[in-house]
């Protein structure tokens, strides 16, 4: 069974209470009252190899990714004790030199009693200043009944109505391990008395002296718009609001090469330049949105251009940072598709999507790809003899099998007037009389259909999707496939993140299920990737 929360469903559902305070920096997975232990986790075939996510327990949004001083560093939003129910979050905090390998760290910040953020330490932006690192992100605070812009139920009280405040904490030494934070809010309350759908994850940047920082936020009925409030420093103490940068209104008529529901509030915004223009990221209705278009920087002024969806599965508040040569890398949170009984039992929850190169094509519109570091891991090829005639090459497909669940495929095929569709599949083992491993199927579990009738378009299971306005003639199709795990790109345009809970005991082989003309096919590729640790990351 599927089951699809979103995070603002999430925000209404039950939350731990301050167990998370009690939890002394470093030794943050002795106290806990149950856990799984992690060697059980560590052989939990269903956990990635190669993509990072915590020890164990609950993780959603990537925060403030940063490279600094040779180190990528990763936070995210994190809930150490997700077996006793929904925690006010922390940041938790991970280190890498490659953007891969991935090694965990001790909570970077959480809630302070009777601060600012002393309900949770939620989403931000991290920007290196004056040689430091400062973190911007929302602090959550309990407020008086039928006031403020969110609210939360905490361990089994009812829901509290709370506030959300823009908070700043700052670290300055080499691996980012001490954090202070200011006890004051850096802009404490909403701009206005508009009645707002939320006030939250602060992202910022430099133009010249000034600061500017964006918002998500919204009004609530009957307005129901989202709107990416815009502040200014020129100190970084005193922020004055400047206006309404965009908002769901400007936006709505946008040609989109995706045409899915918003709502009214933007979650996680992100605005940045990219090539000759300035994109906005945003994650509303269940997706992660982008527009793009042309920023004024003197006006102030941002001109959305076209617009569409970052990943059409299950992939949500992605952040944004510069990699070590300067790309714009994106990370996104990988949701569960099981029911809490189930991920409460397994004991752990959410992953991190592997990082994406983001560029804009010729057309303006956003495209991905894994970034080239990723590649390191690949071992063990297997690759289709194309010298072959059509038999033989179908043959050949059904027998290129991957081991371990961890492997990334890459097809090429050209786009004729041939309908096909290629799917990625497990291979199912059962045992034979005497008790020998044999294999008795396979599953599929994704399937990419293209019909020459809609030469623009590819469909993943049963989801038609725009391939954009660029010309494609041929489709390149990339796969991932990591545990519970499966990332899926179509001709850098399309992306498709899915989750798969099949029991990789059973299947412990990935392979092709191919049905056309394979004499379409010009290169099919498979490899095996290496785990980043031997553990599933447990440690
Ligand atoms: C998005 C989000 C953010 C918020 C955070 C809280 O998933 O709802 O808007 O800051 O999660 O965990």
């Amino acid at each position: 069974m599927q089951i699809n929360i979103s995070r603002r469903q999430m925000l209404s559902q039950t939350v731990l209470g301050f167990g998370l305070l009690l939890l002394a920096r470093g030794s943050l997975f002795a106290q806990s009252a149950r856990r799984i232990l992690s060697s059980v986790l560590a052989h939990d075939t269903q956990r990635p190899q190669f993509h990072f996510m915590p020890p164990s327990d609950w993780m959603n949004d990537p925060n403030g990714p940063i490279y600094f001083k040779g180190n990528y560093h990763m936070f995210y939003q994190y809930n150490p004790n997700m077996l006793q129910g929904w925690g006010p979050f922390a940041w938790g905090h991970a280190i890498s030199t490659d953007m891969v390998h991935w090694k965990h760290l001790p909570v970077a910040i959480m809630p302070t009693k009777n601060g600012p953020d002393a309900l949770g330490c939620w989403t931000g932006t991290a920007i290196v200043k004056d040689g430091s690192v400062y973190i911007v992100y929302t602090g959550i605070s309990e407020t008086d009944v039928g006031k403020g812009t969110v609210t939360i139920a905490i361990g089994d009280r009812p829901k509290v109505y709370c506030k959300e405040s823009q908070c700043v904490a700052v670290s300055s030494d080499d691996l980012l391990l001490n954090w202070s934070k200011s006890a004051e809010a850096l802009i404490d309350t909403t701009p206005d008395t508009a009645k707002r759908s939320g006030f939250r994850d602060p992202s910022w940047w430099k133009q010249g002296d000034v600061w500017y920082m964006t918002l998500g936020s919204g009004l609530s009925a009957p307005s129901k718009l989202a709107q990416l409030l815009l502040y200014r420093s020129s100190d970084f103490k005193r922020w004055e609001f400047v206006k309404v940068l965009t908002d769901s209104a400007q936006t709505l008529d946008l040609p989109s090469i995706a045409g899915y529901p918003e709502d009214n509030m933007w979650e996680c915004p992100e605005f940045f330049p990219l090539g000759t223009k300035h994109v906005l990221i945003c994650s509303t209705g269940g997706k992660n949105h982008w527009t793009s278009g042309i920023f004024n920087s003197v006006t102030l002024t941002f001109t959305p251009e076209k617009k569409g969806v970052i990943d059409y599965g299950c992939y949500y508040a992605a952040k944004t940072q510069l990699d070590s040569l300067g790309n714009r890398i994106i990370w996104g949170w990988i949701q569960e598709r099981r029911p809490p009984e189930m991920y409460n039992d397994a004991g752990w929850a959410g992953v991190m999507s592997l990082p994406r190169i983001l560029e804009l094509n010729n057309q303006g519109e956003l495209i991905t790809r894994v970034s080239p570091e990723v590649n390191k891991l690949r071992k063990n090829s297997v690759s289709l003899d194309i010298n072959q005639n059509e038999e033989k090459r179908s043959h050949q497909i059904r027998s290129l099998l991957v081991k371990n669940c961890s492997a990334e495929i890459k097809c090429f095929i050209k786009k004729t007037n041939e309908a096909f569709s290629f799917s990625i599949r497990g291979s199912v083992l059962g045992s034979d009389y005497k008790g020998h491993s044999k294999k008795i199927g396979s599953e599929l579990w994704i399937t990419f259909t293209y019909d020459p009738v809609y030469p623009d378009k590819i469909k993943i299971n049963d989801k038609m999707l725009s391939l954009g306005e660029g010309i494609h003639d041929h489709l390149e199709f990339s796969v991932y496939v990591d545990g519970s795990v499966i990332e899926a790109f179509v001709n850098e345009c399309v992306a498709f993140t899915k989750r798969v809970y099949f029991d990789a005991a059973k299947t412990p082989y990935t392979g092709i299920h191919y049905t056309g003309k394979t004499m379409n096919i010009i290169a099919l590729d498979m490899w095996e990737l290496d785990a980043i640790t031997q553990n599933r990351l447990t440690d």
